[in-house]
């Protein structure tokens, strides 16, 4: 066909729809010779621009973001099923966030590159997506932004690195950091030693390779059927990844000639599944989060509760670090989340939709444990209950979230009192002095770590323990915070207390010897102060001065939202589709 002329959109029989990179490279005259013309700068022949479905490869590599640097080459697999399929790739890059480096926290600026997928979907004559993502934020990134799009959508994860291998040991991202840290503080191993496990720590491409917020949410990708079988679990150098990322590409090209947009798959039926299996993976907290912007953005009805209701009964059955031994090497080995799900079967919607066809009931049906130490039987679980808990009471009127399968049994009904930290700042400052009034008992309280108070919602809720308890030979404590945690940390950690302290919630008015009672039985979490003496002390607060004057910062504070809504911002929620875009010469 010549460049010259109006492509014929070559629609086949039984598509829907001319596909919208028509209204760029099927247009006679200017309109259409222009980005025509252009494109054909990069090398690409007439032949690619024939009306054929144009798959954008969504691509957040980058060097900054250590997790995610192989993407670049996984992108050229994609790119290979998109041309077996009949479609034209086009790769294009999207910010990144890397965990370790991003100040103050990556979880302010996820729903800056929500903004950025979505609207370079929008603006550009894409007709699908491939979602390339790995590390923690860029997973609920990319499919916030397609979600908003509502075009056909597949989510290829990085893929999780490879066992970290130290002196006989094997160590979990994350995880076994916080281990070494109070191995060190408490002078138990040398700083040459900590130096060694540094270097051995993240040995290949990949995102760490405990069942952390990366693994997490490249699992709930896969559980909810917008990532092909295995995507959460086969190792980031592993050639498997590589023809996973290519049939991706190869099924993208097909959900365009099908019409199968990105909401057909992520419904009410895919976010229950992803609870419960999440419980049974013992899945991070930031899930929690994340999935509630997630599905606000599709107008899902999903609530903060319905992670209780839903998951409460599921057993935790994956044997992984941060609740358990092993890492996501063996997991893969073992079978992978087919498998997981498969043994919860009854509690699933087998009749959800997988992206790569069929429903996620057909998907795992053949699927065959090679190892049930780490994919345990429903009758030996790691944990009876996983999944999270959801808390409320006059310390967290809109709810806060405990994960069970990481805290101790013992502490998870407890009445402590209260040692308040202001902020995070205070927190490092005071946290080791020697002379800190607290025991075993107390209950460690930080304020001014919530999404607007940070801001960004960091994961300090951890909170180190008081290295005269922890030489004590203490190793949990209840810690109260409007925080998040690391999905590679454990502990009696409650969550996301909201309204956060910054807003003038409760947690602002908590002083040190308050008595604080932790309920988890009866989802309870309440601060013992009448209510005449909360409500004068409500009366008094004054609230921190914002941390931004101006620009990405200011927007971030104005508008975010409070955790129980998943932090996406006010004006995000929902979204507006591809509609006819205008011709701007
Ligand atoms: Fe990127 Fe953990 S730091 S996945």
């Amino acid at each position: 066909m010549s460049s010259q002329t109006t492509p014929a959109n070559a629609a086949k029989p039984g598509e829907p729809r001319a596909y919208r990179s028509a209204e760029w490279f099927a247009r006679a005259g200017k309109y259409g010779f222009v980005p025509r013309s252009w494109m054909k700068s990069q090398g690409f022949s007439p032949e690619l621009l024939d009306g054929r479905p144009v798959i954008g490869i969504c691509n957040t590599w980058s060097e900054l973001t250590n997790c995610n640097r192989h993407l670049r080459e996984l992108a050229e697999h994609v790119k290979r099923g998109v041309l077996m399929a009949g479609g034209f790739p086009l790769e294009f890059p999207v910010t990144s966030l890397g965990e370790p480096l991003m100040r103050p926290t990556t979880m302010m600026f996820r729903n800056l590159v929500a903004m950025d997928v979505e609207e370079t979907i929008r603006a550009n004559p894409i007709d699908g997506v491939v979602l390339l993502a790995g590390c923690d934020k860029t997973t609920p990134a990319v499919l916030m932004g397609a979600a908003s799009c509502d075009v056909p959508a597949v989510l290829v994860s990085g893929g999780p690195m490879l066992n970290a291998r130290f002196r006989g040991r094997v160590l979990g991202s994350g995880t076994d950091i916080f281990k070494l840290d109070e191995e060190y503080r408490t002078g138990k191993i040398s700083k040459a030693d900590l130096d060694a496990a540094e270097a051995a720590m993240s040995r290949s491409a990949g995102s760490c390779m405990t069942m952390g917020t990366a693994s997490t949410m490249a699992s709930l990708g896969e559980a909810m059927g917008i990532g092909f079988a295995m995507n959460g679990s086969i190792p980031a150098p592993d050639s498997r990844r590589a023809v996973l990322a290519e049939q991706s590409g190869k099924r993208a090209v097909e959900l365009v000639r099908q019409n199968i947009t990105i909401s057909k798959i992520l419904t009410r039926a895919a976010f229950e599944n992803a609870v419960k299996v999440n419980g049974a993976i013992g899945g991070s907290t930031n899930a929690v989060v994340h999935l509630l912007a997630l599905a606000g953005r599709l107008g899902v009805d999903f609530k903060l509760e319905d992670w209780d209701a839903l998951g409460r009964d599921v057993p935790t059955i994956v044997d992984l670090k941060p609740s358990g031994r092993f890492l996501m090497e063996e997991f893969f080995d073992a079978g992978g989340l087919p498998v997981v799900m498969q043994r919860i079967s009854h509690l699933l919607n087998l009749d959800a939709v997988a992206v790569e066809g069929g429903t996620i009931g057909e998907r795992i049906a053949d699927a065959q444990s090679w190892n049930d130490e780490v994919i345990r039987p429903l009758d030996k679980p790691l944990t009876p209950q996983g999944g999270m808990m959801v808390l409320k009471g006059n310390l967290a009127p809109n709810g806060a979230i405990i994960k069970p399968s990481a805290a101790s049994p013992r502490l998870m009904q407890h009445r402590g009192r209260a040692m308040v930290f202001e902020n995070s700042e205070d927190l490092r400052a005071r946290i080791d002095d020697p002379d800190l009034d607290v025991d075993a008992d107390s209950i460690l309280v930080l304020k001014n770590a919530g999404p607007r108070g940070y801001p960004g919602m960091p994961e300090a809720g951890t909170m180190a323990l008081p290295k005269k308890l922890l030489e004590q030979g203490v190793t949990d404590m209840v810690r109260v915070s409007d925080a998040r945690m690391s999905g590679t940390a454990f502990g009696t950690v409650v969550l996301h207390v909201a309204p956060e302290s910054a807003l003038g919630g409760p947690l602002a008015l908590v002083r040190t010897g308050d008595f604080i009672v932790l309920d988890c039985a009866a989802r309870k979490l309440e601060l013992e102060i009448s209510a005449e003496e909360l409500e004068r002390r409500r009366a008094a607060f004054v609230p921190p001065p914002p941390a931004y004057e101006r620009g990405y910062g200011r927007l971030y504070i104005d508008h975010v939202q409070q955790a129980d809504k998943g932090v996406d911002f006010d004006f995000l929620v929902g979204g507006s589709g591809t509609p006819p875009s205008k011709v701007s010469f």
